[in-house]
């Protein structure tokens, strides 16, 4: 694997954030700002703060549940917070937090936060290693450690599903459908 330079790197070296004024264009029918035009958004500053923290081009692999609580209102100043909280070789996660600001009111929303992650690659497209996170603060610490956890967690449900997929049985697994808001087919095959 091609390297670069690997001298650590402070979170503060490559926190980026990125403001926007939410435009008419940007809304649904409702009047509310689109949930993909805010997936974009964050995917730009993920991007921004992976390459500058990798000094590289990095790609998207992964992106955590993102779940929007509040809508996001035309004419809202919405701010993406992005830093990285979590190196492994090739990999990193950026942490976004996305704020939303009413600015005649000065209120202020924090929609979401989500987690990214980002690999990093040369010019011929292959991985390349990133440089070492320089934790400097508890809060980096704890962001780091999270992002282990977070990790593993997602390592069990991919194996879980993954053995759930092999060994589903239709006709025991028929007591899960009680009490849900579905109906049978009498022609289910
Ligand atoms: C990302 C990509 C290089 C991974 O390829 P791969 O053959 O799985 O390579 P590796 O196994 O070496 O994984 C590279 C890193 O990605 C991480 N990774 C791979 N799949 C992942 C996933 N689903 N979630 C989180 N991290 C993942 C690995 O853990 C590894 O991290 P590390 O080097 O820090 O340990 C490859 O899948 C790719 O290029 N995907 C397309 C990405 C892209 O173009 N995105 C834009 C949107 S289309």
């Amino acid at each position: 694997m091609p390297e670069n330079n690997l001298e650590p790197r402070s979170v503060k070296y490559s926190v980026t954030t990125i403001t926007e004024l939410m435009l008419p264009s940007s809304a649904n029918f409702g009047g509310k700002i689109h949930g993909g035009y805010l997936l974009s958004m964050m995917d730009k500053v993920a991007y921004a703060c992976s390459s500058k923290h990798s000094g590289a081009y990095c790609v998207t692999v992964s992106v955590n549940a993102v779940d929007f609580l509040l809508p996001v209102e035309v004419g809202d100043l919405v701010s993406m917070l992005a830093s990285v909280n979590y190196v492994g070789n090739t990999s990193m996660v950026v942490g976004i937090k996305v704020i939303a600001e009413n600015v005649k009111t000065g209120e202020v929303k924090h929609t979401n936060t989500s987690y990214f992650t980002m690999v990093a690659k040369n010019e011929q497209g292959e991985t390349v290693k990133v440089p070492p996170l320089l934790l400097e603060s508890p809060i980096d610490v704890r962001r780091f450690v999270e992002s282990i956890k977070r990790r593993k967690l997602k390592k069990h449900i991919a194996e879980t599903m993954d053995e759930e997929k092999k060994t589903f049985d239709l006709e025991k697994e028929l007591s899960h459908l009680k009490d849900q808001r579905c109906v049978l087919s009498d022609d289910l095959s």
